[in-house]
């Protein structure tokens, strides 16, 4: 036990502050179990004097993140969160200086994950990122690692709290998203300032390319298959949903069709009786179908300070542990690049939803639509409201394409007794 490793942190926000609290705290425990002595060296973020949950050492706060990188530490932690700018220059900066950095930054992993994990490699240090899918699921080590021989078809699941939250929320307590997204921010479970990326669906999406990634030992891929969010899924749904029998949940999906990769995010419908449909709150959970592994199922908490310091100090005992790993779990000149699925040929169940004026032949005009582009219907509800001469006409279809329906969708749109565009939800089974 004579070498110390040394740690820089940059990046003291609810993560990076409660980070360095955990380390402070479990010192010991951490030295123990690894045989390795430890030692923080260096904490950097924006503002010195920022009044912090968890009080810090000043003496080795550094305004210059840089400067930590110059004291040649073992291991830095960044989380300060960009994609780009200052994160990408800190984890360039280290990693070439054959230092192994931990990152809970899914953005930066998502957009420049390809790059960094060579340089990670060319240096022959760790590159390790296991909090930036599902915050304290140990869900990457485990495809990386628990399953490594396997053969992985498909991973879906629920990837982001704050959506999942405002959807279990809006059911239980009967309103509306925008009050629910409000309820959302006061309890910290939705940004303040711009819960946008939460909201439409950008933030499951990093998730789901690194999840891609090292399932299917491919590149990271910058195609965009399917991307919606939740903002526009009215109450009027998670009660039809309801009476159907169904939930909504925002769903992130991966697999491989024909050689081709198929990812999304996007709204599903699925059955309250499911596992699926019965993961509510803030909660994650991943589904890993694998050859001859089966179907894996992981739940847990998936942001959060302490789930996402879990999963960063899991990161710093691999480290500790020894041995350098490839950070995708295959040389990066291994790694495949796969072309993104036409979208266009993607065959599901659909749930429709028109607002209509209520006049006579409205009914007909929509399934005469629907009957030329060969969608058929299995369910029908129809709800007049006779005051307002309105009424909410709602089908379950038959599988049908993807460009059959968006094609449709546009021509019932234009209609004048259609009075807003029809929602669309895709039915998970
Ligand atoms: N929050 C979660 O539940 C969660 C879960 C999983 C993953 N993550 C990921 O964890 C990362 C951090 O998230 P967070 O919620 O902790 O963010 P945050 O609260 O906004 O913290 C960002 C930190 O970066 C510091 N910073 C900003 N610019 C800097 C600069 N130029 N030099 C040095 N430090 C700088 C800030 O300093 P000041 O404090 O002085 O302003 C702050 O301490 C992100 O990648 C996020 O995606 C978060």
């Amino acid at each position: 036990m004579n070498k110390i490793y040394k740690i820089g942190i940059i990046g003291l926000g609810q993560i990076g502050n409660y980070l360095y609290r955990e380390l402070n705290l479990k010192k010991k425990y951490i030295e123990t179990k690894t045989s390795k002595k430890i030692q923080i060296i260096g904490i950097s973020a924006k503002n010195k004097n920022k009044r912090r949950k968890y009080k810090i050492d000043k003496n080795i706060f550094y305004s210059n993140p840089f400067d930590i990188i110059k004291k040649k530490p073992a291991v830095i932690f960044e989380m300060i969160g960009l994609s780009d700018g200052i994160s990408k220059k800190i984890v360039e900066k280290a990693l070439n200086n054959k230092i192994n950095v931990i990152t809970p930054n899914k953005a930066l992993i998502a957009k420049h994950g390809n790059n960094l994990s060579k340089i990670a490699e060319k240096n022959n240090v760790n590159l390790e990122f296991e909090a930036s899918v599902g915050g304290g699921i140990p869900v990457l080590r485990t495809i990386k690692e628990s399953l490594s021989t396997n053969k992985i078809n498909k991973v879906s699941g629920i990837l982001n709290g704050t959506t999942n939250y405002i959807l279990s929320e809006m059911e239980n307590s009967n309103l509306d998203f925008k009050k629910v997204l409000s309820k959302a921010q006061k309890l910290g479970y939705a940004e303040l300032t711009n819960p946008k990326l939460d909201l439409n669906g950008y933030d499951a999406f990093a998730k789901v390319r690194i999840l891609s990634s090292l399932s299917f030992n491919s590149k990271i891929s910058s195609d965009k298959c399917l991307m919606e969010g939740i903002e526009n899924i009215d109450l009027k749904d998670i009660k039809i949903a309801n009476q159907l029998g169904m939930r909504i949940k925002l769903l992130g999906l991966t697999e491989v069709i024909s050689g081709k990769l198929f990812e999304r995010v996007h709204p599903c419908l699925v059955d309250k009786k499911s596992y699926i449909g019965n993961v509510n709150g803030v909660m994650n959970a991943i589904i890993i179908s694998g050859m001859p592994v089966g179907e894996s199922i992981l739940q847990g908490e998936g942001a959060g300070p302490g789930p996402t310091s879990s999963s960063l100090l899991s990161d710093l005992i691999s480290i500790l542990r020894g041995s350098t790993k490839k950070p995708f779990g295959i040389p990066s000149h291994e790694q495949k690049k796969l072309k993104a699925y036409n979208l266009d040929n993607y065959s599901n169940s659909l749930y429709l939803r028109f607002e209509v004026r209520d006049v006579p032949g409205v009914m007909s005009k929509i399934t005469d639509k629907l009957a030329k582009f060969k969608i058929s219907i299995k369910r029908l509800i129809q709800t007049p409201d006779h005051k307002s001469k309105k009424a909410t006409i709602v089908m379950i279809t038959h599988k049908t394409t993807e460009i059959n329906i968006q094609k449709c969708l546009k021509i019932i749109n234009k209609d004048k007794d259609t009075l807003k565009f029809p929602t669309l939800i895709r039915i998970f089974n």
